[in-house]
């Protein structure tokens, strides 16, 4: 006989005369709706209207006031019960009362929902081994007590990092942050910078072309000119941001990498101040043992230019093979703002001079840290970021 036709009879109808019996019958009643309600969240329909109307059709058929199974427990066991098993009865009735609340439309469907997450987070877990160990929910019924979900959280990426590294010593020291397009007109990449038609750097196996007129900006050195032509001089700033450029990518060559700019206009602005500034910064970046040395160089757009170099950080000058040998690694190329360019900012050269600098973000990166491999910043992986 099923529990269906059981709760239909009275205890006596079903032989039933003493507490072992209600007992037995009450654990498969019980046992009956638990493995109804568990049939039914397991079933797990992603859609939610389906959701819905599977959980409505089990609490109905339990809860309904009319003819819902509990309500027959009531009539038939209960009220007619034997006065001496009235008591059994009644508290076994109550304990499946109570587990009944189990079958309200919202608890199921809260539940069901919850299945639908944790299926869909296995589905992640079994592709990802970031999410693995963030899907705890198994059990029939969440336990609310259980530590929370484990978010995992990120850091900082290795580049952010150094950038921010840098913004802070030179807004310490005065400058501003400055930014430009990094889909640069040729004028600003070039022109501008003094950087003549037929110098190498603009052909196409340097420069990324958007049209004949616009570049992906092969260098921060553009943002000089719009800095100075937005605010005169005297003027602070540096620029920092991503450049890009026809490079094959090795490990020290990336199509894309950051730079910072950096720019000083001001009234008799010399090349000692620079020296200063730079020396200043690379004890700052890289701790006060290291030493400075400064190369003639040239760029367009500075003169004199300089290439600046620090002593090796790993063998502190001796010579290694991170420095091949020769005790310098070059850090970034330098001078003061060639008369034309101030010009082209619209400042009167005669009343102004000023320095710059660029620097390659990357490169500083893989030298703080002790990074072969400049790819190693673009590839995501996040055991090598997991590190910053
Ligand atoms: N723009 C130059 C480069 O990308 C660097 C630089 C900036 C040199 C400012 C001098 C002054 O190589």
């Amino acid at each position: 006989m099923t529990v269906d036709q059981k709760v239909r009879q009275t205890l006596a109808e079903l032989g039933v005369t003493e507490s072992a019996g209600v007992v037995a019958l009450f654990a498969e009643v019980c046992e009956t709706m638990e493995r109804e309600r568990r049939e039914l969240v397991n079933r797990v329909a992603a859609d939610k209207a389906e959701r819905d109307r599977a959980c409505k059709e089990l609490r109905d058929r339990w809860l309904a006031r009319k003819n819902g199974l509990l309500s027959l427990v009531d009539e038939r066991w209960l009220k007619k019960a034997p006065r001496e098993l009235k008591p059994v009865v009644g508290q076994h009735f109550n304990a499946l009362r109570k587990a009944s609340e189990q079958l309200e439309v919202g608890v199921l469907a809260r539940e069901m929902k919850c299945r639908v997450a944790a299926s869909a987070g296995a589905v992640l877990e079994a592709r990802s081994p970031i999410v693995a160990g963030t899907t705890v929910l198994s059990g029939v019924s969440p336990d609310l007590t259980l530590p929370s979900i484990r978010r995992p959280l990120g850091s900082m990426h290795p580049v952010t990092r150094v950038l921010r590294e840098i913004e802070e010593i030179f807004i310490a020291l005065g400058f501003r942050i400055e930014t430009g397009p990094e889909i640069e007109t040729v004028e600003y990449n070039f022109d501008a910078l003094n950087i003549p038609e037929t110098h190498p750097s603009r052909d196409d196996w340097d420069t990324l072309y958007v049209d004949e007129k616009t570049v992906l900006r092969t260098h921060t050195s553009p943002v000089q000119i719009r800095a100075m032509r937005k605010y005169g001089a005297p003027l602070y700033v540096i620029a920092p941001g991503k450049v890009y450029r026809h490079d094959k990518p090795d490990s020290s060559h990336a199509t894309m990498f950051h730079q910072v700019e950096g720019l000083a206009v001001d009234r008799d602005i010399t090349f000692a101040d620079l020296k200063g500034t730079l020396d200043y910064f690379a004890k700052r970046f890289f701790g006060e043992k290291v030493r400075t040395s400064f190369h003639p160089s040239f760029f367009p757009f500075t003169e004199p230019s300089g290439e600046v170099a620090i002593s090796c950080t790993l063998c502190d000058g001796r010579g290694c093979r991170v420095c091949k040998e020769s005790g310098w690694l070059e850090v970034m190329g330098c001078g003061m703002v060639h008369p034309e360019v101030l010009r082209q900012g619209g400042i009167e050269p005669e009343e102004f001079t000023g320095w710059a600098f660029g620097m390659g973000v990357e490169r500083y990166a893989m030298m703080k840290y002790g990074i072969d491999d400049i790819q190693l910043f673009f590839q995501n992986d996040v055991r090598f970021l997991k590190q910053f």
